[in-house]
């Protein structure tokens, strides 16, 4: 599994109608190939910052989503202005790594 991490800044005056955009969003990305999951989130020391993380099995699902319609579709009120001045700062991918607890159930 891997994960994107897509830093976006956006000015405090308009951080609440960016949050809103997120509970009417395309849903394009659902129905892509290996798409795992996604959540936005804020970050609570620096107003106006956001990490908008998805999950995928692999790096080539996510390459084939930020390269498809789906990816515009998804981004149509974005890139017809009603963007609430979000602007992207940088992207991260990061290769999760298992982390299972050990088992808990002997009864010891
Ligand atoms: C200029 C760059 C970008 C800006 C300003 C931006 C902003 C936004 C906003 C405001 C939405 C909310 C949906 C809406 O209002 O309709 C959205 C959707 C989304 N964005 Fe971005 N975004 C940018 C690029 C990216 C990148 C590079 C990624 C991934 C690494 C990404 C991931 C997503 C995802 C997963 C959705 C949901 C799409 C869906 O529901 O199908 N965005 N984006």
């Amino acid at each position: 599994m891997i994960v994107s991490l897509f830093h976006v800044n956006v000015p405090p005056e308009r951080a609440q109608a960016f949050e809103a955009s997120w509970s009417r969003r395309a849903g394009m990305v659902d129905q892509m190939p290996g798409f795992l999951g996604m959540d936005v989130l804020r970050d609570g020391g620096k107003p106006g910052h956001y990490i908008v993380l998805t999950r995928w099995e692999k790096r080539e699902d996510f390459d084939r989503w930020a390269n498809s319609p789906e990816f515009v579709a998804g981004h149509r009120r974005v890139n017809s202005g009603e963007d609430n001045g979000a602007a992207p700062v940088g992207i991260e991918f990061f290769e999760v790594v298992p982390s299972t607890p050990m088992s808990t159930g002997s009864g010891n």
